[in-house]
């Protein structure tokens, strides 16, 4: 499928999905957003897909947050529609994808920057990367789901402190806070999301769906996390990769797991 504001590509099974608009820092504008609701639909069912990687085109930004000249004259009501729509649509649809997204943050990840980076299973970003939620300073809070993951993140207090003050961090202390998972130098931010999906991409994909599902469950107040947790286990005894998995183990040889 062809977008206007994203590159994608399949390589070795990656989905390589790139915000590009760098002329204006890779800002989520609607068509933005609704192309990346688009490709993440896409690759949770794409059996070619085993893992998506997410980053901004350009040395200077992930992503600078929402499009501010896009929503600078809505009313409430207006307002309250485009976050609801857009955690639906977009930033809750990366969380629940069965297949891991890792965000490479390459620059700025500010707003729905820093929100789409959190959405994302594991954030790795360049020595240069900036991050914050500065929302306060346009008069607004987040609203992609910037209060409940960073919250989530980094716990309650430091999250108190990063959005009422607007302060934005270095990717050193992002990731003494556990904003982000591993810092290394801009050159090395691919190699290193690679490094880790070539691991995640030798297990068994559908437990790798179970195990995002069961640990989203934690988060969730409609759902007993440990009770997830049961059926999903229980859910993996009757996979072929199961089979697979545990045969390989007894006969000292490699699983080579289809994904069924
Ligand atoms: N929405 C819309 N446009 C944005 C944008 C955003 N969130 N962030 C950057 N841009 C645009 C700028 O308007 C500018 O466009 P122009 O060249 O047509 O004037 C272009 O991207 C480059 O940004 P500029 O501000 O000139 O770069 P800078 O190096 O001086 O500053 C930032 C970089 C990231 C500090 C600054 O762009 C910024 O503060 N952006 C907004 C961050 C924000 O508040 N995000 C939360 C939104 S809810």
């Amino acid at each position: 499928m062809a977008y206007q504001n994203l590159l994608s590509e399949i390589r070795e099974s990656v989905l390589y999905v790139t915000i590009n608009r760098e002329q204006k820092l890779n800002a989520l504008n609607k068509d933005t957003l609704s192309e990346l609701a688009a490709v993440i639909a896409d690759a949770a069912q794409n059996a070619k897909v085993r893992a998506v990687l997410l980053t901004g085109a350009g040395p200077k930004a992930f992503v600078a947050g929402a499009d501010i000249s896009e929503f600078a004259a809505y009313s409430g009501e207006e307002g309250e529609a485009l976050a609801r729509n857009g955690q639906h649509q977009v930033f809750d649809a990366i969380e629940n994808c069965p297949k891991p997204v890792i965000a490479a943050i390459n620059g700025f990840a500010l707003g729905g920057g820093l929100e789409l980076a959190m959405a994302c299973h594991i954030r790795i970003a360049s020595e240069n990367a900036k991050l914050g939620l500065p929302e306060v300073t346009l008069g607004l809070i987040p609203g992609y789901g910037g209060t409940q993951r960073l919250t989530q993140l980094v716990g309650k207090g430091k999250a108190i402190e990063l959005i009422t003050t607007a302060d934005m961090i270095s990717a050193a202390e992002a990731e003494k806070i556990g904003l982000v998972n591993h810092v290394v130098p801009a050159e090395e931010l691919l190699t290193k999301a690679e490094e880790i999906l070539s691991k995640i991409k030798q297990r068994a994909p559908l437990a790798i769906g179970s195990a995002i599902r069961a640990v989203n469950a934690a988060f969730r107040q409609d759902e007993n996390g440990f009770e997830a947790e049961i059926k999903e286990f229980g859910k993996c005894f009757d996979t072929e990769d199961f089979k697979e998995g545990t045969s390989a183990f007894l006969e000292k040889r490699k699983a080579a797991f289809l994904g069924k």
